[in-house]
């Protein structure tokens, strides 16, 4: 059966030829389909003599059985070259750099916000949030501000397109004072009715706008109002809490503090709060760090109370400023670039 072994040979090159696993099949459909060549082969035994069936069965079985061996064989073949070309695809180079996940910080002026924040909560004080969109009522006139008074102007205040319930223009709160009339508003309602009321002590931080920048000033800053009001609160409390809160704030008893007398609506008598670090890079330079005083007797009236018995002190003192000299910031417009190089090295 020269025949078988042409078959045989085209069958094995065909095979040992298929690229991938489709043609493989095709391949082997060609000879050991159901209409194969060898599979037609084995029909034709029926043809022959009954004395060379034998031998010629055996033959072609043989011949078939090479043949499967060989389609088994490229079978594994292609699979051990698909695993290796899907290995390579997929490889991982471990020793490539990690791409790592940047953990966010928090901004320095929020960290002294919150600083300042645990420092009077330690000394009992409550802590207040309120709206930045004041009335004119809040921000100004309750705390004594008068109609004419150049905060008011229009160069110095973002007014807002929405009047309030007396017709008069919404603004951006240009100070945190306006939560000393809220707070305290609030406190009083509360307390109606008692024999004794408990002592008003909130700080107010939160962020305050002004038409205004420089290197000094931003739109948009942030400050804390503390206010302190009972039968008996004098302004030697006043120095004694602020004293201490910045000795903290600053972690050193090595800084001295200085009330200069100063003016402020609010308050009478006002002061500018200075403070002197005895060491350090700004050392023996006097820096103004806050306003403050005994509040005025008519803001006392507006909070619901009468000045004739209550009494305290109020300051005001600007976050972006305090965080400047803890850390040795000279320029203000730092920290809201949003330039993380800056921002990275408090975090
Ligand atoms: N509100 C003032 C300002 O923004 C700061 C201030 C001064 C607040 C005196 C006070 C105070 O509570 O008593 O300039």
């Amino acid at each position: 059966m020269e025949n078988l072994d042409v078959i045989v040979q085209s069958a094995l090159a065909e095979l040992s030829a298929a690229a991938d696993p489709a043609a493989l099949e095709n391949a082997k459909a060609r000879y050991l389909g159901r209409s194969g060549e060898l599979t037609a082969l084995l029909k034709t035994l029926g043809q022959l003599p009954a004395e060379a069936r034998k031998a010629a069965g055996a033959e072609i079985n043989a011949a078939k059985e090479r043949v499967e061996g060989a389609l088994e064989a490229r079978r594994a073949e292609l699979a051990e070259s698909q695993m290796q070309a899907r290995l390579a695809q997929e490889a991982l180079d471990v020793t490539l750099p990690g791409r790592g996940r940047s953990r966010g910080g928090i901004h320095p002026v929020i960290r002294s916000w919150r600083r300042v924040e645990e420092i009077f909560r330690s000394i009992g004080f409550d802590v207040a949030d309120g709206p930045e969109i004041e009335t004119d009522w809040h921000n100004f006139t309750a705390l004594n501000q008068p109609e004419n008074h150049p905060a008011r102007s229009m160069h110095d205040t973002f007014y807002v397109d929405v009047n309030d319930a007396n017709g008069t223009p919404l603004l951006l709160r240009t100070h945190t004072s306006p939560m000393q009339v809220r707070y305290a508003r609030m406190w009083v309602e509360r307390h109606r009715g008692e024999a004794k009321m408990p002592p008003i002590k909130v700080l107010a931080p939160g962020r305050t706008y002004r038409v205004d920048s420089d290197a000094t000033h931003s739109p948009m800053f942030h400050q804390v109002e503390g206010l302190w009001i009972d039968e008996d609160v004098s302004f030697a409390d006043l120095k004694g809490v602020y004293t201490s809160f910045l000795r903290e704030f600053f972690e050193t008893d090595a800084l001295q503090v200085r009330f200069r007398p100063s003016f402020f609506p609010f308050t009478e008598p006002s002061a500018e709060i200075d403070m002197r670090f005895e060491s350090g890079p700004l050392k023996g330079r006097w820096l103004e760090i806050s306003g403050s005083g005994q509040v005025h007797p008519n803001v006392i009236r507006n909070y619901g109370l009468d000045p004739e018995r209550y009494i305290g002190f109020a300051f005001g003192s600007g976050l972006e400023r305090l965080t400047m000299l803890r850390y040795g910031i000279d320029d203000l417009r730092l920290f809201f670039d949003g330039d993380v190089r800056f921002l990275r090295q408090f975090s």
